[in-house]
């Protein structure tokens, strides 16, 4: 499938976008080992998403999808879980495969996990070293996926402190911990996404959260609850940028997460000098949500750090193109964490602005994005990644001539109506379903 746009101004109005991809993987997987029912509204229908509800199912764990975003998770307890008749396919997603290798290395029965081709290029060391320091038994090829997962050990809890900052390791390892004999300690060296904590908390956990340390006795079982799931702050981002980068345009995006473990892309974007308001925030359930409002903005280029990296990590794609229409120079420090995304996003995002005629050096850890001058038009490809054809089609809002994004059927991944939202906003813009390559 691929993506044309061409330039055009949004305008303005009031906006919702599809649910949180985080919370969504997290409510069926916790949901699916508490104790009874766990009812989930504003659920993300979503590819990523829907490969973590398919395994749960192939696990024995009866999910109900009673409308798109309304889905009912049958909780069989801590030890609900059959063992698959087959490999629990993990499709394009890395959350789904980190977070199902903590909870299949405490079951009594062996597993295999698979994913695409993206995901098969993915570090899964990073999992396997914790969750084996704790008792568990997982083989792979040099930590690639596929994983497979030996049942029936014992597992203990452990103090771990990881060496990359991940949500979804972190999370792995809480829910190992879960089922372990003893407490799990982790203490983060920067802060990432808490959902994960949030939830257990809110399934009546005992957990302890300090400033980037938790600590977590081991063998404790959940209750079902009812969850209401933000708006993603990560696809809210995209129409944010839309909204920035067009002419005369004030757009509010409604209830959209706005956890502070997740915000670091918006205070980037303020830095940038964008006029960005987070207003009425309240809590939905465990979760802080608010209206955002978006005017159209001049932006300048700044120095983005390696500290603030964590809090944004998501973001960068929607970061490389507000660099690139931003005046002056954008330097992005500390981000390597990147080249092991959907895609290596600092190569495919420099590749792609260049042909768009931005000039961006690109380093190991880091790149320059020179920005200031209009964007041509042209093709660009998002080597199958979510973020970085979500990313481009933006800028093609920008630019002096149409841009085609080739292999942009990743949208679907985590905002299936992106192009839909994009074209009700007065952009104009198209998918195809033909082969993208040419
Ligand atoms: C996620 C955590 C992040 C993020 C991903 C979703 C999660 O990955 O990039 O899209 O749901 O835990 P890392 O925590 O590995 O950086």
């Amino acid at each position: 499938m691929y993506i044309t746009v061409e330039p055009s101004v949004l305008h303005s109005g009031q906006i919702t976008v599809p649910g949180d991809k985080s919370i969504s993987h997290r409510a069926l997987i916790l949901g699916a080992i508490a104790d009874g029912q766990t009812r989930i509204r504003g659920f993300l229908n979503a590819e990523d998403c829907m490969a973590t509800m398919e395994a749960l199912r192939d696990l024995g764990v009866p999910i109900e999808q009673r409308t798109e975003t309304a889905v009912l998770v049958e909780g069989g307890g801590p030890s609900g879980l059959g063992q698959p008749t087959g490999p629990l396919d993990m499709g394009n997603s890395g959350t789904a495969m980190r977070l199902f290798a903590g909870l299949l290395a405490a079951q009594t029965f062996d597993s295999k996990l698979v994913g695409d081709a993206s995901l098969n290029q993915r570090p899964m060391n990073r999992v396997i070293k914790p969750l084996t320091d704790m008792g568990a038994k997982i083989y792979s090829a040099d930590g690639w996926p596929p994983l497979e997962i030996k049942g029936g050990q014992e597992l203990s809890g452990i103090l771990f402190r990881p060496d990359v900052a991940s949500a979804q390791v972190k999370s792995a390892v809480l829910l190992a911990g879960l089922y372990a004999n003893g407490e799990t300690s982790i203490v983060e060296s920067a802060i990432t996404r808490d959902h994960t904590e949030r939830m257990l908390r809110a399934m009546g956990a005992e957990l302890n959260v300090g400033e980037r340390q938790i600590i977590m006795p081991g063998k404790q079982t959940l209750q079902g609850i009812d969850i209401e799931i933000p708006g993603d702050l990560s696809s809210a981002a995209f129409i944010i940028l839309a909204a920035l980068v067009t002419r005369d345009c004030e757009l509010v995006i409604q209830k959209v997460g706005v956890n502070a473990t997740r915000t670091g892309g918006l205070d980037i974007l303020r830095d940038m000098g964008a006029n960005i308001g987070v207003d009425n925030v309240r809590l939905l359930g465990e979760e802080p949500v608010a209206d955002i409002t978006v005017r159209s903005s001049e932006l300048n280029g700044i120095h983005v750090e390696r500290h603030r990296v964590s809090t944004a990590i998501d973001e960068f794609p929607m970061l490389f193109v507000a660099a690139a229409c931003a005046k002056g120079k954008t330097t992005f420090s500390g981000i390597g964490e990147l080249r092991v995304k959907e895609s290596d996003r600092i190569a495919v995002m420099s590749e792609g602005l260049q042909r768009l005629g931005v000039k961006v050096e690109e380093s190991e850890e880091g790149a320059i994005v020179h920005g200031g001058s209009p964007l041509s038009g042209g093709k660009v490809d998002s080597h199958g990644d979510h973020r970085v054809a979500m990313a481009f089609a933006v800028a093609g809002t920008v630019a002096t001539y149409p841009v085609r994004i080739n292999n942009a059927d990743g949208v679907a991944t985590s905002f299936p109506g992106f192009v839909d939202c994009l074209k009700n906003l007065g952009i104009s813009i198209a998918s195809h379903e033909e082969d993208s390559t040419s």
